[in-house]
């Protein structure tokens, strides 16, 4: 997390900076900070904050800086802990962890050093100091050697005022060409007006000087092909929307018709049959919301392909000596492709024999890198730090792998059942703002409790998560049957139960729980597509979701959850899009 951002070239660099920083705040906002060389000298400004508060720094003179949007590991998010850290002829930008810092900061210390932030990043302007004898890059390269955990870094030095240095180890950085200098960033959007576009991998540097851009590896210099052409639609607007995340849960339509898998029209997809139909076991490996979307697909696959499916959360597999028999597939999903965690876990499975899946909804992402196949959601750029059509997208393309896999294993399966999810998204969406009115009868509550059994319990799950995320409402997403062994406890005049309720078979089970709930005074909405239970007299509201094959509903129930979130999280004046201490994309453990 935390978003970089460098740049050197004809311009002013503060302009610049401030503005790639808003781009890349979805990464992190509690403080941010500009470095510009001029004059001799670095000039400095850091907020506590959001980018905005950087305002008064669009004046600082020079056409060489660095920036810095913070997401707070170590120390307090202050205007102290702010970046960029400065020691000596050194000024730098720092996303990941040092996980050695303290031995590394005493080793300092006891050379008389004295260090001005709590940070773990500082550290990295100690060491470089120390091993620079005029040879920034030799010092850049031993500096990194010393390092463990995680970098992307843009480092400037007093001795080459219009030089970038940058270096990246499991943290995403991206260098760029554009027309009036060169660009390093955290992530595409920050300089997608750039003409050429490169990848740094983990263990390469990169000088930037002017126009002049040089790649080095542990070997020496090298060659790096660029990436496509990013076209300016690229940068996010929120257009006619108030916010991100309604702008993108309108769009969940579009991102589900753009992610089932056309499996015919899939290069990779003979490729990818072959391991179907080899594939005993799978494992599902993902972190929030693509963990529960991985819920929702064992119960596709395990109901159509019966092979049995585990899900992981990632970074409880990567800490477990997972057992890997032969035949396994592991399914390594991750919005962003860069969850430090998803990353771990899929590079564990991969050196233990499993043939690793990648389900992204970015390419060129870490996890394209790692994986042995990669299958791509469509869903267009995310923005809002909860996701909404992102998870859309991967159920619509985790139960397209299900219905191929079941296929492969020489079942039954029709994909003519996904076609309609979008037009049936689409319906949905249409009757959200029903959830206005939903949202106050949640606004003073202790705690709020989502359940379901079955594929609804993933629903629960997604519904609860987004809700918290959002409106710092404390929530829990339960198995509806498990509600009387502990949480009913907590039920008492008023407390609201979102009970979703999509599986025929199961509908009798659950609507028990919503009596218990009822018969102790909660207050149960209701998602049902069973409009017979709509009117149930321990029902307090329900929302009316359109029929669809019941295994698939996940895909369109979340819907009227991510809304309830939303309007909560406006109507307790929360900014939906930028949630206090998350961050969209988490790079670090
Ligand atoms: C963060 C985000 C979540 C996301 C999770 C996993 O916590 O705030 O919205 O679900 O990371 O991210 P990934 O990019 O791996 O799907």
């Amino acid at each position: 997390m935390c978003g970089i951002i460098g740049y050197t070239g004809k311009e002013q660099a503060a302009p610049k900076l401030i503005c790639g920083l808003k781009r890349l705040e979805y990464r992190g906002y509690d403080s941010a900070g500009i470095a510009t060389f001029h004059r001799d000298d670095f000039s400095v400004f850091k907020r506590k904050g959001r980018v905005s508060e950087l305002k008064g720094g669009e004046t600082l003179q020079g056409n060489c800086g660095i920036g810095h949007t913070r997401w707070a590991t170590h120390g307090a998010p202050s205007e102290r802990n702010a970046h960029p850290h400065a020691f000596g002829r050194f000024v730098l930008v720092h996303n990941g962890i040092i996980e050695n810092y303290l031995p590394l900061r005493k080793e300092c210390e006891g050379r008389g050093e004295v260090f001005a932030s709590e940070t773990d990043s500082e550290v990295i302007a100690h060491l470089l100091e120390y091993y620079d004898s005029g040879d920034v890059l030799a010092a850049l390269k031993k500096t990194a050697a010393r390092l463990t955990g995680s970098f992307a870094l843009a480092v400037m030095c007093r001795d080459e005022p219009n030089v970038l240095y940058a270096a990246r180890r499991k943290s995403p950085l991206i260098v760029g060409r554009g027309k009036d200098g060169s660009y390093i960033a955290s992530d595409v959007p920050a300089i997608a007006e750039c003409e050429e576009l490169y990848t740094l991998r983990d263990g390469e540097f990169a000088v930037l000087d002017g126009d002049n851009i040089r790649f080095y590896g542990e070997e020496g210099e090298i060659k790096k092909e660029t990436m496509k052409l990013v076209s300016k639609a690229d940068v996010p607007e929120k257009g006619e929307y108030a916010h991100f995340m309604l702008k993108e849960m309108h769009e969940i339509p579009a991102a589900i018709a753009n992610s089932l898998l056309d499996f015919e029209e899939n290069s990779c997809f003979s490729a990818i049959n072959i391991v179907l139909c080899q594939t005993e076991y799978i494992e599902i490996v993902a972190c929030g919301t693509a963990y529960h979307s991985g819920i929702a697909a064992k119960h596709a696959i395990e109901a159509l392909a019966r092979v049995p499916v585990e899900v992981t959360v990632a970074s409880e597999y990567r800490y477990r000596d997972p057992i890997v028999p032969k035949g396994t597939l592991v399914l390594a999903v991750s919005q962003s492709g860069e969850t430090a965690d998803t990353l771990a876990a899929a590079e564990l499975a991969k050196s233990k024999g499993a043939t690793v899946i990648a389900v992204t909804n970015v390419p060129d992402s870490s996890i394209t890198q790692l994986a042995h196949f990669v299958l791509f959601t469509r869903a267009g750029r995310e923005v809002a730090v909860a996701a909404t059509k992102s998870f859309n997208a991967q159920l619509a393309l985790l139960y397209s792998l299900a219905v191929a896999l079941a296929r492969a294993k020489g079942k039954r399966a029709d994909p003519e059942l996904l076609r309609p999810l979008p037009a049936l998204s689409e319906q949905v969406l249409a009757e959200t703002e029903q959830m206005k009115e939903v949202a106050p009868l949640l606004l003073d509550s202790r705690s709020v409790y989502f359940i379901g059994r079955g594929a609804d319990y993933c629903a629960a799950l997604e519904g609860s998560l987004k809700l918290k995320e959002i409106s710092y409402l404390p929530s829990e997403g339960y198995p509806a049957g498990e509600l009387k062994h502990g949480t009913l406890a907590l039920v008492d005049e008023g407390t609201p139960v979102v009970a979703v309720l999509t599986q025929h078979a199961l509908a009798e089970k659950t609507m028990n729980a919503v009596s218990e709930v009822s018969a102790r005074g909660g207050k149960v909405l209701l998602v049902t597509n069973l409009p017979e239970y709509c009117s149930h007299r321990s029902v307090f509201r329900s929302f009316l979701l359109p029929p669809c094959e019941e295994l698939f509903s996940p895909i369109l129930s979340v819907i009227p959850l991510q809304a309830l979130a939303y309007y909560t999280s406006l109507a307790r004046g929360n900014d939906p899009d930028k949630p206090r201490n998350l961050a969209k994309s988490v790079t670090v453990e």
